[in-house]
């Protein structure tokens, strides 16, 4: 016999199942089986931590500190938008979670105004803030009473938030919430300033010359003072929430 067929008898092809091979075949199916098992309890591990995270997003809402700052108020002794934006957000504290956690803090705290709130949300000491302008309703009345065609409703109040400080909260949870309380402003500040706006003949004289000051009447200028914007970034952010001890709960 020459070397040549000795070598091709001992590489006769054998199947999977074929008997002289069952302890090579036993042992390939251990390991495969033990590999697949610890993928498994990695996953579920890993996973475990996400589901953690998650599973009490709802009630953990009213953490999302919102503070309302109404510079109106102090300024008009009939203020209307302020008091409106404060009813509003005191109405949305007592519903039942999900909601956020509206704070209310007084004019005087913020000397510098509309400014030195907008540092407060830069500076992550709250997730969001909603200021009114100073005399907010001395100005749309002027702008009603004068016919004032330049007036633009939003420059009466504003909503600012730092998107990049966590994308997915700011456009999962914070962001369409405010809507809400948005649009519960604007339609319980209808309700009072249509029917007085009506009833007084200087602001009604106008009425059509400015329409927009008589409905919506006022808006929010939306102020994102970190915008995420590079999409690219996305996997690398929220893969790392995996491995990120989450941040101290801002003060409600
Ligand atoms: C607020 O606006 C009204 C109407 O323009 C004006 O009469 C009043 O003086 C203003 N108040 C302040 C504090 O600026």
């Amino acid at each position: 016999m020459s070397t040549l067929e000795t070598q091709k008898k001992t590489q006769a092809a054998v199947g999977f199942f074929d008997r002289s091979i069952r302890r090579k075949r036993n042992g390939i199916i251990k390991k495969w089986a033990g590999m697949t098992l610890l993928i498994g309890v990695f996953m579920l591990a890993l996973l475990s931590l996400f589901w953690g995270v998650l599973s009490r997003t709802y009630q953990n809402l009213p953490v999302l500190g919102v503070i309302v700052v109404d510079f109106d108020s102090p300024t008009h002794e009939a203020a209307l938008i302020g008091p409106a934006v404060l009813r509003a957000a005191e109405s949305r504290n007592n519903l039942r979670p999900p909601r956020l956690g509206y704070i209310v803090k007084p004019p005087d705290e913020y000397p510098d105004g509309e400014m030195q709130v907008r540092r407060v949300v830069y500076e992550q000491e709250h997730w969001a803030a909603i200021s009114i302008t100073r005399n907010a309703t001395g100005r749309l009345e002027d702008a009603l009473r004068s016919g004032d065609e330049s007036f633009d409703p939003d420059s009466l109040a504003e909503i600012v938030f730092a998107e990049a400080r966590d994308e997915s909260v700011t456009r999962n949870y914070l962001l369409p919430y405010l809507d809400d309380l948005k649009s519960e402003v604007v339609r319980g500040f209808s309700e009072v300033w249509i029917p007085k706006a009506v009833r007084d003949e200087g602001l009604r004289r106008n009425m059509v010359r400015v329409p927009l000051a008589v409905n919506p009447g006022f808006g929010f200028r939306m102020v994102n003072l970190r915008p995420f914007d590079v999409p690219v970034a996305i996997p690398a952010v929220s893969v790392g929430l995996l491995c990120i001890p989450p941040s101290p709960s801002p003060a409600v």
